[in-house]
């Protein structure tokens, strides 16, 4: 196999030597090479919420789940290959996320009008911010100008992305890792103010908390008596339930739940009941709704801050990388091919 070896690692070097550098991220970064590039992505975001109401959930979520492996590079987005185990199906992904159909159709809209020009990575961060912006929460301007990942891992989104069973302290500590504050993790956090979450990121914390063989004890009588009703021991752990009492609305209801001990996973009541430094910021937005707002949008900017220093390219298709453009390695397959037979 020398000869693999060796297409293979030149493959790596072309790919590696056209691409440039960190971008420069910037608002408006289309407005020139694709003007309508905000407004289509939006009008699919809203078509997807209009056959499907969780669908704003499922896809802001992706944002966090892109932007804290390897940053904001639509890596989450690679299907696995032949070579390459993606984020896909990685523990915390893994018959959870989903919608990624709603990107693939965003994107679509927008190679219609300008092909190759706008990133799978930028269409994240615009759909989450709309997703968002039409649930009834904040709008703002997002910067743009990303380039898509050459490579995902399967691994270094294990390492990186928090369990439900999550405390607050392991989550500032996580968070810090990343630049993001207290207060960033709290508003983040309350992006659970949409969408659902399965039996399975529960059970745990209902029936065994710590290993103790016994029921967290931050919860509300009533709320548990609902949860353990919804996931009895032994039932089906991909039966969901909502993450706050208005999922559909994007708003400061999660935290009112969490000062009274309603909230879904570990790692939002551990916000409230786990660690003095979140519980005040809980307590905060509990009452102050414009506060979380305006604290939510400056957490999504800087988790979209978050870069890779890898690579990239604008993929034409979010769930594939390009195929190398010139003669002889056209189609990668018949590349292996012509190399298996020599
Ligand atoms: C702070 C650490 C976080 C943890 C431990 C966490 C964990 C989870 C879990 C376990 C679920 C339910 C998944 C399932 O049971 O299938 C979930 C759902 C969700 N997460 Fe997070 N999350 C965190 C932060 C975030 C952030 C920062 C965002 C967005 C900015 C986010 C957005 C969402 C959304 C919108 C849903 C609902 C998705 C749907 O209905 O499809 N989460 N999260
Ligand atoms: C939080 O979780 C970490 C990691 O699982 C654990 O080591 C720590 O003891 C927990 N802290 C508290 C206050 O429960
Ligand atoms: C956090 O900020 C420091 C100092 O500005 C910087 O060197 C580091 O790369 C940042 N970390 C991340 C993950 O962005
Ligand atoms: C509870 O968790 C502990 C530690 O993870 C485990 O050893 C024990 O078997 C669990 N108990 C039940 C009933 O699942
Ligand atoms: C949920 O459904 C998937 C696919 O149908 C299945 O593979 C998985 O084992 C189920 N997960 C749980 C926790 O029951």
């Amino acid at each position: 196999m020398p000869q693999f070896r060796f297409l293979f690692f030149s493959l790596l070097l072309l790919t590696h030597t056209t691409m440039a550098a960190m971008a420069q991220l910037k608002p408006g970064f289309y407005s020139r090479t694709c003007p309508d590039a905000e407004s289509l992505v939006r009008e699919v975001i809203l078509r997807s919420m209009i056959r499907e109401p969780r669908s704003a959930a499922s896809v802001m979520r992706l944002q966090f789940h892109d932007c804290l492996v390897n940053g904001c590079d639509a890596s989450l987005l690679l299907d696995d290959t032949p070579n390459m185990l993606g984020e896909k199906l990685a523990l915390s992904n893994i018959n959870s996320l989903r919608s990624y159909e709603v990107i693939d159709e965003a994107k679509e809209a927008v190679e219609r009008v300008c092909p190759e020009v706008v990133s799978c990575a930028d269409i994240v961060i615009m759909a989450a911010r709309d997703a968002v912006a039409l649930s009834g929460g904040p709008s703002w301007e997002v910067k743009l100008g990303r380039k898509d990942s050459l490579t995902a891992s399967q691994e270094d989104s294990n390492q990186v992305m928090p369990s439900p069973r999550a405390n607050a302290t392991s989550l500032i500590d996580l968070f810090h890792n990343f630049n993001l504050t207290v207060t960033d993790l709290v508003a983040l956090s309350g992006s659970h103010s949409i969408g659902k979450g399965r039996c399975f990121s529960v059970v745990y914390r209902l029936y065994n908390q710590s290993g103790s063989g016994q029921p967290d004890p931050n919860m509300d009588p009533n709320y548990q008596n609902k949860l353990d009703r919804l996931c009895p021991i032994g039932g089906d752990g991909n039966v969901t339930g909502d993450l706050d009492a208005t999922p559909h609305v994007f708003d400061n209801q999660y935290f009112k739940d969490l000062v009274n001990q309603r909230g879904f996973l570990n790692s939002d009541q551990s916000l409230y009941s786990g660690d003095a430094r979140t519980r005040e910021v809980v307590r905060h937005f509990s009452w102050d709704q414009d506060g979380f707002f305006s604290a939510f949008v400056e957490g999504m900017v800087k988790l979209g801050d978050l870069q890779s220093d890898r690579p990239g390219e604008i993929r034409r298709n979010c769930r594939v990388v390009n195929k190398p453009a010139f003669g002889l390695l056209k189609d990668w397959r018949n590349v292996i091919k012509r190399v298996r037979s020599s």
